[in-house]
């Protein structure tokens, strides 16, 4: 697993989106796997600010959200759609006709949703890259503790702590306890994964992530098994991390080519090229 360490929440959504564009630069139509919460919002916000200034473009992009709410409507404040509209889709360019959550009106339809959701993805060529943020409890995407570490998209039950999380955005009584959540097989055949860990409130998970035992007591664990995981983590969220000098080292000694395929250049990569004024 690739750890990479930065000062905090801001500078966190700024490496994730560097990676992003990169990604969406080398392969304009990629498929990525989306993830809603208050760590993603600055990421979402640092691609925005690329896309307006022409810097990037999503509108060719196919994109699958992790996760969604049962029986909550898409205009509901506490849904997930709702959140994205208001954080990225209606701020840059995208195709509605390529945007996908698993979103059920109820939980009758829900094994339908779920198989039809694993088959738009697999339709659509597999998903390039997967966001993620992490749970206090180690949940990744809607996955509580003791999730089967070979699940696929399904319903799932909140855990009182997750369902405590959501309370804000829903009327007392209403906050709902099921929903529909990418499995963790799912998220592990994505060809990459991105998560995104801020805060203290993180640090204890993050170090269970990354340094604890594979164990589906801390669903992110699994990500232990990605070939191609990397995990972005404010110094607050990082300060349970026993070998957090040796991931600062790692990312010293990266090799330009590693660098380049993740965005470093992105200055270069974007700025006007000079005119060409032939051989002097
Ligand atoms: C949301 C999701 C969740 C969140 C996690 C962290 O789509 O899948 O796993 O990523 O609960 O949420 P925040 O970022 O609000 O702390």
């Amino acid at each position: 697993m690739e750890v990479l360490i930065v000062p905090d929440a801001a500078a966190a959504g700024e490496r994730g989106a560097r990676i992003v564009a990169a990604l969406v630069r080398a392969t304009p139509t990629a498929v990525l796997g989306l993830a809603t919460g208050e760590t993603q919002r600055p990421m979402y916000a640092a691609l925005a600010r690329r896309c307006r200034t022409r810097q990037l473009r999503l509108a060719e992009v196919t994109t699958f959200n992790l996760d969604e709410f049962v029986g909550v409507p898409a205009d509901h404040r506490g849904s997930f759609r709702r959140a994205m509209h208001e954080q990225l889709f209606d701020l840059v360019e995208v195709d509605a006709a390529r945007v996908h959550f698993p979103a059920a009106a109820s939980v009758d339809e829900v094994p339908m949703i779920c198989d039809r959701y694993e088959a738009a993805i697999a339709t659509a060529g597999g998903l390039d890259l997967q966001l993620l943020g992490i749970g206090e409890d180690g949940h990744i995407g809607f996955n509580e503790p003791t999730s089967s570490l070979a699940s696929r998209t399904r319903l799932k039950t909140l855990t009182e702590r997750t369902v405590d999380g959501a309370r804000a955005a829903f009327a007392p009584g209403e906050p709902p306890r099921h929903v529909v959540t990418m499995g963790i097989a799912t998220i592990l055949s994505a060809r990459r994964c991105l998560l995104l860990a801020t805060g203290a409130r993180k640090a204890r998970a993050v170090a269970a992530m990354v340094e604890g035992p594979l164990t589906s007591m801390v669903p992110a664990s699994a990500l232990q098994l990605h070939a191609r995981a990397t995990v972005i983590v404010d110094e607050a969220a990082a300060a349970q991390l026993t070998l957090a000098a040796y991931y600062r080292d790692v990312e010293r000694g990266k090799p330009a080519w590693q660098r380049r395929a993740d965005g470093d250049d992105e200055d270069a990569a974007t700025s006007p090229r000079e005119p060409d004024r032939g051989n002097p």
